[in-house]
């Protein structure tokens, strides 16, 4: 074991993680050129940068999940020789992600012992006391859910909850989260922050990746910077304020985050007049949105929100008749949708926005065909050239335009499900949470193209979690509770608490 020297560390408190030099190339692209990281026992380690700067391939190479080119790995002292998801597992590191992979139909008692007994190890543990486990660990972690409950009737939070828990059952002590906040509402958030504080406080390590900077700087001890896959920075989180910090990740100035202009207000583009869909749970919804107004649609995960975005594209369509431009219509598909100039960029882009297996030309020209192709054939060169247009213009971070889509990083896949929009300039564009994942410099960069949106008199529908993001970008803001519209805020009247009050309406039941 090598010594330590560190004057203020004692021999307890050696790295719990030490990664030293990690190299790692994909085809084309460099995604981390010899990054070092240490998390130390008892530590929150934010680690920060722009889209692509190769954050979640370092936690990748973490778990085990890829094997860096060079570099090494060690757990509290000792070199990892070999890693791979289960040597990773074995050694205390957990992985939590946004989506928990549990088992819906299985009970959280279920979940966890097949978890902690699932390697066929032959001391067999009665029910009861699986369930008293469960409860014990569910009440470490400081919740209480019931161990009984099928594990797909919990929210995406509590799942993310029974995650933890059961990786503490199996005695992780380095706890890997990237984005874990992305799907949660605020209070969500403030649960999970008491869970992380609690972690830490039993010495765990725990590395924490978020675009949230206000997330970061108040939950983190310490904050790594990646660019380009280097560590330019590591920082006690109590010595950097938020602007320095967008300064280290972006390595320039960044305009304002909010840049709403003003823009003359047009015609009434879309009018929804007591809108239901029993099949989603949408009831007696109207409002309306005009030309170049942007609509923010505020309101807790499970309000309805994406349900009635997903309506209004015709994915789930409804028996209620839709005024387009003043004239009743009905929206029956997707391919109607577009035909009538509603575009939608979904919040889960992994599922309907962005074809991972595609490339990015293909992704992006993908709902405009017809200016790329001639007598049903497609002309690549065109394809391209669109692609590089919005490419260079959305400052895309890929290697070339056929790219496969699957290889970039999370928030370049959002700029490709918004690029290919852009390009069949719709009238009506619904955007669901189109920055979340996404870094501050590109979540600028993403305003200031819904603004442009708006200025050439496109009609948005902007649904948002952020309540800064809703607020600052908004003409007028709509908020729903399960399934209603609870009323809609004028920008001057709008603030974050009357937002919340009434996201919570009469919210006592459910959620
Ligand atoms: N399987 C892959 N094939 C090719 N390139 C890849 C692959 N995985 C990642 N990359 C590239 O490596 C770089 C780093 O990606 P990574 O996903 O680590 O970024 P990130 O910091 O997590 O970004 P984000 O904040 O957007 O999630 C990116 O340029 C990405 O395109
Ligand atoms: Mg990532």
């Amino acid at each position: 074991m090598p010594i330590d020297t560190h004057p203020r560390r004692s021999l307890l408190s050696e790295p719990l993680l030490k990664a030293r030099s990690i190299t790692k190339s994909y085809a084309g692209v460099q995604a981390l050129k010899g990054a070092s990281l240490e998390l130390l026992r008892g530590e929150v380690h934010a680690l920060v940068g722009e889209n692509g700067a190769g954050k979640s391939t370092l936690t990748k190479v973490i778990t085990g999940a890829i094997t860096a080119d060079s570099g090494t790995l060690e757990v509290c002292g000792q070199q990892v020789a070999r890693n791979d998801p289960s040597i990773s597992r074995s050694l205390g590191i957990a992985a939590v992600y946004q989506q928990p992979s549990l088992f819906p139909h299985l009970t959280v008692a279920e979940n966890i012992a097949l978890a902690l007994e699932g390697d066929g190890s032959s001391w067999t543990v009665d029910w009861k006391s699986r369930y008293a486990r469960a409860k014990e660990l569910i009440e470490r972690v400081g919740a209480s859910i019931d161990p009984r409950r099928p594990a797909g009737s919990l929210t995406m939070a509590e799942q993310q909850i029974v995650e933890i828990a059961k990786m503490l059952g199996a005695k992780a002590r380095i706890f890997l989260m990237d984005e874990p906040t992305a799907l949660l509402t605020d209070r969500e958030v403030d649960n999970l922050f008491q869970l992380i504080g609690r972690l830490r406080d039993e010495g765990a390590g725990i590395l924490y990746i978020s675009h949230r900077l206000e997330e970061i700087l108040s939950i983190a001890d310490r904050i790594t910077v990646l660019r380009d896959g280097e560590v330019i920075a590591c920082r006690d989180a109590a010595e950097v304020d938020r602007s320095e910090l967008i300064h280290l990740m972006v390595g320039r100035s960044i305009r304002s985050i909010f840049p709403k202009r003003e823009v003359p207000i047009g015609d009434i583009a879309l009018e929804v007049r007591n809108l239901r869909n029993g099949s989603v749970g949408l009831k007696d919804i109207s409002f309306s949105v005009r030309r170049g107004e942007i609509f923010g649609l505020a309101g807790l995960v499970g309000s309805g929100r994406t349900e009635l975005a997903r309506t209004l594209f015709g994915l789930t369509p409804s028996d209620s008749t839709i005024l387009l431009g003043g004239k009743p219509t009905r929206i029956g598909s997707p391919t109607e949708a577009i035909r009538r100039g509603i575009g939608y960029v979904p919040e889960d882009r992994r599922q309907h926005g962005v074809i991972l297996e595609m490339g990015v030309a293909f992704n992006i020209s993908l709902a405009n065909l017809q200016s790329v192709s001639k007598w049903g054939l497609i002309n690549r060169d065109k394809e391209d050239d669109l692609a590089k247009l919005y490419v260079d213009e959305m400052r895309i971070k890929t290697a070339s335009v056929s790219g496969v889509a699957g290889t970039l990083s999370g928030g370049n896949q959002q700029k490709v499900a918004l690029a290919r929009w852009m390009a069949i300039h719709p009238r009506i564009m619904i955007l669901d949470e189109p920055t979340q994942g996404v870094d501050v410099g590109s979540k600028s960069e993403i305003h200031d193209l819904v603004m442009q949106m708006a200025e050439r008199g496109v009609a948005i529908l902007l649904i948002s979690s952020e309540l800064p993001e809703i607020l600052g970008m908004s003409d007028r803001i709509g908020v729903m509770h399960a399934g209603r519209m609870m009323g809609i805020l004028s920008r001057q009247a709008a603030t974050q608490s009357s937002i919340m009050t009434m996201a919570f309406g009469h919210a006592c039941s459910g959620v």
